[in-house]
């Protein structure tokens, strides 16, 4: 069997600047942006009691983000918050002049006249930051990784962007859409990471992304869950992750939840800088092949890694067939508990919960995380079936079957 690596949290703090970014003001004004969306509703907090049970865990939570604007995953949520708030600044105005109304009428088309959008992705932050700019009358250059899926590239073009699938991996994407937006006259790159001295707009897609975990807070205290013990996030570049720590930690500051942050093993750069334990980031280079296409990213977002190196517990480098032990859990639920229907990157954190309770070879990781019967257990489910091909393969054909070894 292709076993999971793990590693907990040695490495020394630094000053921490970054995590005010995802202050509670922060994302509530970004929160007060997505809700002015016409398509914007609260997405499902699925409570899987009956897993839970199986598991023997106190409860297990999955925020469902395929209900996201009708867009399949969560991260249009960064891209249109970043998009407002580049054009505020532009504007000299304050976000909160940005409405969804605003944005759409002839005024603004008047006022601000047009911008291009540039982007890398693997296909949810582009159709995201394609939507938003379609929705307000901009434009959007899409670039996408080598082995991309026609189905994500479609899906991008349908939103009227410029997309292309090129043969460089994600890393060297973004390095294109960077240098053409800055070759372009009224271009800017909205990049769901950061780097030295691109650290703005990256922090306000961050913001963006709060608005999923402010929702998920509010339904878990609906739920009278106090706060939640345990909370497995998904990383990529670590934008997402650090988005999620970052607001929890603000929240529970006396007393955060335990947060795993799971990688895919073939690109999992934030474990191999926990596991050099200095606070270097680490990069990983190469096709970084892995059915997780939105975490197949080697380079990590570097204000992200700052908060995650200060705040989360435990870094997990994930074998493929654990998401989609994960996708099946989720798609065939324990009678009475609702169905989720959760894709290759959506459902690692499910499949890492379930395998760290139910594998004997994960009994010790278990015991260090004090995950147990009093344990609630938050997880974020950040996708649907974006790929419905594979999708199928999976949960209907039994694809990448637990334990495999590849
Ligand atoms: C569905 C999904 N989940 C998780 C992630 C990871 O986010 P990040 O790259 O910010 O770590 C992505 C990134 O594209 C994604 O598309």
């Amino acid at each position: 069997m292709k076993e999971m690596k793990w590693a907990g949290n040695t490495m020394p703090e630094s000053d921490d600047r970054w995590l005010s970014v995802m202050s509670e003001e922060n994302v509530k004004q970004a929160k007060a942006f997505h809700m002015g969306f016409p398509q914007y509703s609260v997405t499902p907090l699925a409570s899987l009691g009956g897993l839970a049970e199986e598991i023997g865990v106190g409860g297990v939570y999955v925020k469902d983000e395929s209900y996201r604007f009708g867009l399949n995953a969560f991260k249009v949520l960064g891209g249109a918050f970043a998009m407002a708030k580049y054009i505020a600044g532009e504007m000299k105005k304050d976000i909160s002049d940005m409405t969804y109304d605003y944005l759409t009428s002839p005024e603004f088309e008047k006022d601000f006249g047009h911008a291009t959008f540039f982007t890398a992705t693997d296909g949810n932050h582009g159709r995201g930051v394609a939507w938003a700019a379609n929705k307000l009358h901009q434009k959007a250059v899409v670039h996408m990784p080598k082995g991309s899926t026609k189905f994500r590239f479609d899906n991008i073009a349908k939103e009227g962007a410029d997309v292309t699938i090129e043969e460089l991996n994600y890393d060297d994407c973004v390095r294109l859409a960077a240098k053409e937006a800055s070759e372009t006259e009224h271009g800017v790159i909205v990049q769901d990471t950061a780097w030295e001295g691109y650290e703005e707009i990256p922090s306000w897609i961050m913001e963006g992304y709060g608005t999923m975990s402010k929702e998920a807070a509010e339904q878990l205290s609906d739920a009278g869950v106090k706060k939640p013990t345990h909370i497995f996030v998904q990383a990529g570049v670590g934008s997402l992750a650090a988005s999620v720590v970052g607001y929890f930690s603000n929240l529970y500051k006396d007393d955060p939840p335990k947060f795993i942050i799971c990688e895919a093993d073939a690109a999992a750069c934030i474990y191999k800088g926990a596991v050099l334990g200095t606070g270097e980031e680490q990069v990983v280079g190469g096709d970084l092949q892995t059915i997780m296409a939105g975490l197949a990213c080697g380079e990590p977002n570097t204000i992200g890694w700052d908060i995650l190196r200060n705040h989360a517990d435990y870094f997990l480098s994930c074998p493929d067939w654990m998401s989609a032990r994960g996708m099946r859990i989720l798609s065939a639920p324990v009678k009475g508990d609702t169905r989720v229907i959760s894709g290759e990157s959506g459902a690692i954190g499910v499949g890492a919960l379930v395998s760290i309770m139910k594998n004997e070879e994960y009994k010790e990781l278990r015991e260090k995380l004090g995950l147990d019967s009093r344990s609630q257990v938050l997880c974020f489910s950040t996708e649907g079936d974006t790929d419905p091909e594979r999708y199928r393969a999976i949960t209907w054909e039994g694809a990448w079957p637990s334990g495999e070894q590849k």
